[in-house]
């Protein structure tokens, strides 16, 4: 397979899931009386903050929103997939920094300082990897069983963080929070 048929595969993969999702995306309410004064930045505004409705995340499965132009991956992850993330030592990440703006400063990359909730359920993610750009395949892909770029080979583990191949960082988290018991907001 040619490196574009695969982008194009992971890309046709990302429209699946974009549209097929549980998850329903409304742009965020207060943000919309801007869009009537359209201007050529005004669209892009009005993207800069979504609200995912995750109410319908089945444990174990994700969904794929497209926020700012680029993949979210919203993990409902199963209790073994946290516990394989929280097992991890840190001496053993080659990228040990959390990449989670929701925290100040660079704090370690445990699973803890990754999860949105304390619970650890739900992981979310920029799904571009953070090699050259291409969009891993998830649902337990890769040797760590959490996501995998087939572009050049990189393992992501169940916290989202590179254990193996080219790609340098963690998968970066969002902007995000729960805004009530069943919605995310990304920006
Ligand atoms: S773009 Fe993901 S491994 Fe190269």
């Amino acid at each position: 397979m040619s490196h574009a048929e695969d982008h194009e595969g992971t890309r046709r993969d990302f429209l699946y899931y974009a549209t097929a999702g549980a998850g329903a995306v409304t742009a965020g309410a207060a943000i919309w009386p801007l869009v009537h004064q359209m201007n050529p930045s005004a669209d892009v505004q009005a993207l800069s903050s979504i609200r995912v409705d995750v109410g319908g995340v089945e444990t174990g499965t994700q969904i794929s929103v497209k926020f700012l132009g680029k993949p979210v991956f919203i993990r409902r992850r199963t209790q073994e997939e946290i516990d394989e993330a929280l097992a991890v030592e840190l001496s053993d990440l080659p990228d040990p920094i959390a990449r989670n703006p929701n925290i100040t400063g660079d704090v370690p990359a445990t699973d803890e300082n990754r999860a949105l909730d304390e619970a650890g359920e739900w992981l979310v993610m920029m799904g571009v990897c953070t090699h050259l750009g291409c969009v891993p395949l998830g649902d337990g892909a890769g040797d760590f069983n959490g996501w995998f770029c087939p572009c050049h080979g990189s393992h992501y583990d169940t916290s989202g963080r590179i254990r193996r191949g080219p790609a340098p960082e963690n998968l970066p988290v969002p902007v995000a929070e729960f805004i009530d018991e069943t919605t995310i907001q990304l920006g």
